[in-house]
């Protein structure tokens, strides 16, 4: 039992850390994006400096300057904004760990796509973590990210392509969060590995009384530019796991393609408007298409078996007593009062159903996370068959 709340209250302070460090790390992030283009040229300004900005907030007025690359001379303090992005990784992979590396059985393998162990889906999890941002970044070094065009569009098919991978081998919640996790991996590391570094060699050439290499503050602009473009689509992949309908459904690796197309152009509002030219407008007409196109293919119903492309025949009106039987068989063991399946002590989200009041009580929860998506039973532990589902599907749409 203490393994269990000891996880339950790890996982809150995880979260807790990764969500305030992720306010803090892309709240300064869309604060320096917006400050950047904002800022404006005019004559009289001290040399080096690129533009300045006038900003009110907090009961007085702000006045910045950007030097661009760097001042005469080193100032006698500089603020670095390096720990809210290495904390939200720190505290983001502390959380995988507890939710999905020591829970793979639940919620990182499903059997019915891939019948993985524990220790092979972890493996498999992190070494694609891995492998993913040293691509990335070794097309970054060859010099291909300064076709900026070109190199969104093979990162976009390269994220596409790993999702639809990871939708194949992982459950569909392992793989959404898989995927924003190498996302999230690929910013921070921009910040570690590259643009924190960069920024220390132009300091050092300013204490030595050297001209700094301009090279070096492009390439960090460059990165700081990917990160804006995949700042939106990481925190949809984030919280995406509330949402059974995203993950667990037929078309979900195709919502994942939308999401990382929308993400950008959304941004590009805001790029836009920030530099003080015309907002366009029609981004918000195709954010609205995306998106009526997501709630689409979420209705597309649960993946079945293996991707074999059976529909399953249900009942119009299947009686109470096949679905009792159905959610006392596959769910009850977890979802109730004095669950008997290892390692759940409780009912899981305080859902119960274990009793006939309880699952006509349940009805819509039941339909959307077991009907409509296979994401209950968590990684099909239980074997629900897609008839099964089927029957639950149609006695749900006889509850309205
Ligand atoms: C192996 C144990 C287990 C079985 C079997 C199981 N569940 Fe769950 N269920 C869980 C866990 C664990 C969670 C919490 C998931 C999380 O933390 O996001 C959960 C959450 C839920 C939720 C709440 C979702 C939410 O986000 O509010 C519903 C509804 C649910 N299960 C329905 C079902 C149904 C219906 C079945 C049978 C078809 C089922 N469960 C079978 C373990 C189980």
């Amino acid at each position: 039992m203490w393994g269990s709340i000891i996880s339950e209250w790890l996982s809150l302070i995880f979260r807790w850390l990764h969500v305030v460090a992720a306010i803090a790390w892309i709240g300064s992030s869309f604060y320096f994006i917006h400050l950047d283009l904002s800022l404006k040229p005019r004559q009289g300004l001290p040399d080096g400096v690129l533009g300045e900005a006038w900003q009110v907030h907090g009961g007085g007025f702000y006045h910045m300057v950007k030097y661009l690359i760097a001042p005469a001379q080193m100032p006698s303090e500089l603020t670095w904004f390096k720990w809210e992005a290495y904390t939200t990784w720190l505290s983001g992979f502390a959380l995988m760990i507890v939710v999905y590396y020591l829970n793979a059985d639940l919620f990182l393998i499903d059997k019915s796509i891939l019948d993985l162990t524990p220790l092979q889906a972890g493996l498999f999890s992190f070494g694609s973590l891995a492998l993913a941002w040293l691509l990335y970044e070794a097309a970054c070094r060859s010099g291909l990210a300064r076709h900026e065009l070109p190199f969104a569009i093979g990162g976009y098919i390269f994220l596409v392509a790993l999702t639809y991978a990871f939708t194949h081998v992982l459950s569909g919640r392992g793989a959404f969060n898989q995927i924003g996790a190498i996302i999230g991996t690929i910013m921070v590391a921009n910040v570690f590995a590259l643009i924190i570094p960069n920024q220390k060699k132009i300091v050092a050439a300013l204490l030595a009384g050297e001209a700094p290499d301009p090279k070096l503050g492009k390439a960090g602009k460059e990165r700081s530019v990917h990160n804006n473009y995949l700042t939106l689509p990481v925190v949809v992949l984030m919280i995406s796991n509330h949402y059974p309908l995203l993950f667990a459904t037929r078309y979900n690796w195709v919502i994942v393609a939308i999401v990382l197309a929308l993400g950008p152009v959304i941004r590009h509002f805001f790029n836009e408007r920030h530099k003080g030219r015309p907002s366009p407008w029609w981004v918000w007409g195709i954010a609205a298409a995306g998106m009526i196109a997501i709630a689409l293919l979420s209705a597309a119903g649960p993946r079945d078996a293996k991707g074999e492309a059976k529909s399953a025949s249900a009942p119009d009106t299947p009686t109470f007593a096949q679905v009792e039987e159905i959610v006392l068989s596959r769910c009850s063991m977890c979802h109730a009062a004095e669950p008997v399946w290892d390692g759940i002590i409780t009912a899981p989200k305080a859902v119960l159903l274990d009793s006939s009041e309880h699952i006509q009580r349940n009805a819509r929860l039941i339909a959307r996370n077991a009907a409509w998506s296979s994401a209950m039973p968590p990684g099909n532990i239980t074997e629900i068959t897609p008839e099964e589902r089927a029957v639950l599907a149609a006695w749900a749409s006889n509850q309205d």
